[in-house]
């Protein structure tokens, strides 16, 4: 989810402060559910009340982002989705209402105790959410780099309050998760106009932890003091691969909202899941290319007026050699290569689809619209961007745009090496070892020849929940 029109934590200098642990309050050990495809005796339902039904423990995960509050869930029976076996799940829930208006309220953060400002959010930016997050797994199942989506929906707030009444005498909440729900339950009683939004996906354990917490170094010295820096992880590069494939492919979202916080990476480095993927652009999305063209002509507009200085410079680095020519240009360097269907993909093609990704970053992230040139102007993939490009690079939208160096034509062969880091990370997404394909086989095998009857008692419940999330 976007944040509120500051910079990120993971940008602001007082990230350190944000230091996320996960603050879950699991005693158990969580298990690998990804290595567990056999075949289950019965898959249960894939519905959100059913799933959640099953649930035998609910652990608490954080609370203290802008919109969500997320939960950790294990089931007592697996449930089956595409025909894959699932133990645990991730909950997110928000609470929805049908009005564009902004509507916050305070909450008391579960672990910490602190006050923070969260947000009513709008249902339909929700469903962006899931529909995006299901067309990036589907697209790249064999090497998704997004957590599987289950199953998605709005309750009413008596809805919701049944199915947590009915949890919460079965007893599956972990204190923390107890806590958490209670407060829930208060903030919806306070405001019945309030709905709730429940999504469940794929659980990224333990294992996982977000860029911002893998960029906390441990002194050299041993001291126990830690040092943050973003630029210096290799991480950074699958989550800059993963972003690229979003845009670069079939798929066709920009993210606009690619933090350091929204996304995770196993601790050996190999994979990545990028999370609340909501905030971006359709590319294949008549209303969407709109959108980008007419913040592009304002944003020429506003620079027209305000800061003049940066004219120039815009041209310079769209390759025009005179404003009227922008619109086009801009509009033309969005034309991004299907990487999937390209022999051989080029260091300059990703580096021009990493630059356009940072302007519209930019153009999505600078607070105050009237000054382009304002040192507040961020971008979210900031220091994913750094990792490559240098440090600072990407601090402001000004420094970005007379940076020769970043423009999307490649002019340096500086980034070469870095490039190519992310090429062969691509190459990984795009082509998947045929490692993959052996086991995805051989479990469909399973499923279609000894158990043939069981796979189409999955195909059926599949349709159903693709109904679900709709
Ligand atoms: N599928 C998941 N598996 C494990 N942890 C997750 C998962 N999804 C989210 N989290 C954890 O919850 C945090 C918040 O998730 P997310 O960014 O989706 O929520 P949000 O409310 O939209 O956040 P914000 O408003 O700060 O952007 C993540 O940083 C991560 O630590
Ligand atoms: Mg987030």
């Amino acid at each position: 989810m976007n944040h509120r029109d500051t910079p990120t934590r993971s940008e602001s200098p007082s990230s350190l402060k944000y230091k996320r642990k996960r603050k879950n309050d699991s005693h158990s050990r969580y298990r690998d559910v990804k290595q567990n495809t056999s075949v289950s005796p019965l898959p249960v339902e894939t519905n959100i009340n059913d799933i959640l039904m099953s649930a035998s423990r609910i652990e608490f995960v954080q609370d203290d982002s802008v919109y969500s509050f997320i939960f950790y869930g294990t089931v007592s029976a697996p449930f089956c989705i595409d025909s894959v076996k699932f133990e645990t799940f991730c909950m997110k829930i928000s609470f929805v209402n049908k009005t564009t208006s902004v509507v916050t309220f305070t909450h008391t953060t579960t672990v910490e105790d602190e006050d923070v400002e969260k947000r009513v959010i709008n249902e339909k930016v929700l469903e962006k959410e899931v529909t995006n997050q299901k067309k990036l797994y589907d697209s790249f199942v064999l090497s998704p780099f997004v957590p599987r989506v289950f199953a998605a929906s709005v309750f009413t707030n008596k809805e919701f309050n049944d199915i947590i009444s009915s949890l919460q005498q079965k007893q599956v909440f972990s204190a923390n998760a107890d806590k958490t729900m209670m407060s829930i339950l208060r903030h919806l009683h306070a405001n019945k106009s309030w709905n709730v939004h429940i999504f469940l996906m794929e659980y990224m354990d333990e294992k996982y932890k977000t860029l911002d917490e893998r960029s906390f170094t441990m002194s050299l010295m041993g001291s126990e003091t830690k040092t943050f820096d973003p630029t210096n992880i290799r991480t950074g590069y699958l989550h800059m691969a993963a972003n690229i494939a979003c845009a670069a492919s079939s798929v066709g979202l920009i993210l606009y909202d690619a933090h350091n916080r929204n996304g995770l990476s196993d601790s050996q480095g190999t994979d990545v899941r990028l999370i609340d993927v909501g905030d971006a652009f359709d590319l294949h999305n008549d209303d969407d290319t709109s959108k980008l063209q007419r913040m592009f002509n304002t944003m020429l507009s506003k620079i027209s007026e305000n800061s003049k200085e940066l004219l120039p410079s815009l041209c310079s680095f769209f390759d025009v050699d005179e404003p009227s020519k922008l619109p086009e240009r801009f509009y033309d360097n969005l034309r991004f290569s299907d990487f999937r269907t390209q022999v051989d993909v080029s260091i300059q093609d990703i580096h021009r689809t990493l630059i356009m990704i940072a302007f519209i970053d930019f153009m999505m992230n600078t607070p105050d619209r009237d000054s382009y040139s304002s040192r507040h102007s961020n971008c979210r993939c900031r220091y994913t961007m750094e990792i490559i490009y240098g440090k600072n690079s990407f601090i402001n939208f000004n420094s970005f745009i007379i940076n020769t160096k970043c423009r999307p034509r490649l002019s340096v062969d500086d980034f070469n090496q870095n490039l190519n880091i992310v090429k062969q990370i691509i190459m990984g997404i795009i082509k998947p070892e045929s490692k993959k394909l052996i086991k995805r086989r051989s479990t469909c095998s399973i499923l279609g020849g000894k158990h043939k009857k069981k796979y189409k008692y999955y195909h059926i419940k599949t349709k159903r929940y693709r109904r679900i999330i709709k």
